[in-house]
């Protein structure tokens, strides 16, 4: 980092990041946009054309980037991470990747922090610093059909090196690592340490371990009384435990409980 607060002098290319992650087996193909619409579509485009799993998607800018119900994510060049990683996972632990990229996403971020306590995930996989969002996560799966077959992209969005509230869209409710820790840091930094966690991550799903302990114990909504919108309906309660499947059960004041699905579902809480 620079003494001055500006930008580390490092910045992400191509070569940069290719040279930092050369030593991941896990991410076997890294593409590397200066500006796109949304690395999303793009991943999706080598997803369709056979690309294996572990295909990096990254872009400095985009143009269109969408957060899920298809809110758009801010996205300006020089300033923060922006990245779908292609995934082939079994059917039976597609569910589960709503947890693998919240607690990668959490832990890669709190290693920066100087107050590692500051932060948690909002379910299903807001990740908010002191009850503010930095970072998000839109998972779009595939259940193929075709000769290209199954899949699932993870998308992130990091705020790093960008001040929110110079857009009043998000002024109130996001911040990033610079407005954390008052000074800017290295992006391939983050990248670095944001790959190496989804991939142990990963892999322990994919060796059979459970994550909902995990998840539940960097989680801000467990506790909480929140309120749901599912389609039109809106639900009140208390959210108690979280499913193997990343559905939050919740107990309303009469006594009921009832899961409800994280790619459904909004959830807002103060
Ligand atoms: C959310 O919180 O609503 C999810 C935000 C996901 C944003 C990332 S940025 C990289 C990737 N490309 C996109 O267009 N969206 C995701």
């Amino acid at each position: 980092m620079n003494s001055d607060n500006k930008r580390p002098t490092e910045d992400l290319n191509e070569e940069s990041i290719i040279s930092r992650l050369s030593t991941s087996d896990f991410v076997n193909n890294i593409v590397y946009y200066p500006s796109v619409q949304s690395t999303m579509d793009e991943a999706r485009k080598f997803a369709l054309s056979g690309s294996p799993e572990g295909t990096l998607v990254i872009a400095d800018e985009q143009t269109s980037g969408r957060g899920r119900f298809n809110r758009s994510w801010i996205s300006p060049p020089g300033a923060n991470i922006y990245l779908s990683l292609l995934l082939r996972p079994s059917a039976n632990i597609v569910p589960q990747l709503t947890m693998v990229a919240s607690l990668a996403l959490t832990d890669a971020i709190r290693s920066f922090l100087q107050t590692p306590e500051q932060i948690s995930i909002k379910w299903p996989n807001d990740v908010r610093v002191l009850g503010k969002k930095i970072g998000g996560i839109l998972i779009e799966n595939s259940f193929g059909g075709d000769i290209s077959g199954a899949f699932s992209i993870i998308g992130m969005g990091v705020n790093v090196n960008f001040d929110p509230q110079h857009y009043p869209d998000i002024a109130d409710g996001a911040t990033s690592l610079q407005n954390s820790l008052g000074y800017s840091i290295s992006r391939l930094d983050l990248l670095d340490k944001l790959i190496g966690s989804i991939s142990q991550f990963y892999q322990a799903l994919n060796n059979g371990k459970n994550l909902v302990r995990e998840w539940a114990n960097n989680s801000d909504t467990l506790g909480t009384n929140v309120r749901l919108t599912w389609g039109h309906q809106a639900f009140e309660g208390l959210a108690i435990s979280l499913n193997e499947d990343g559905s939050l059960v919740l107990q309303s004041s009469d006594g009921s409980v009832s899961a409800f699905p994280s790619g459904e579902v909004s959830l807002h809480i103060d």
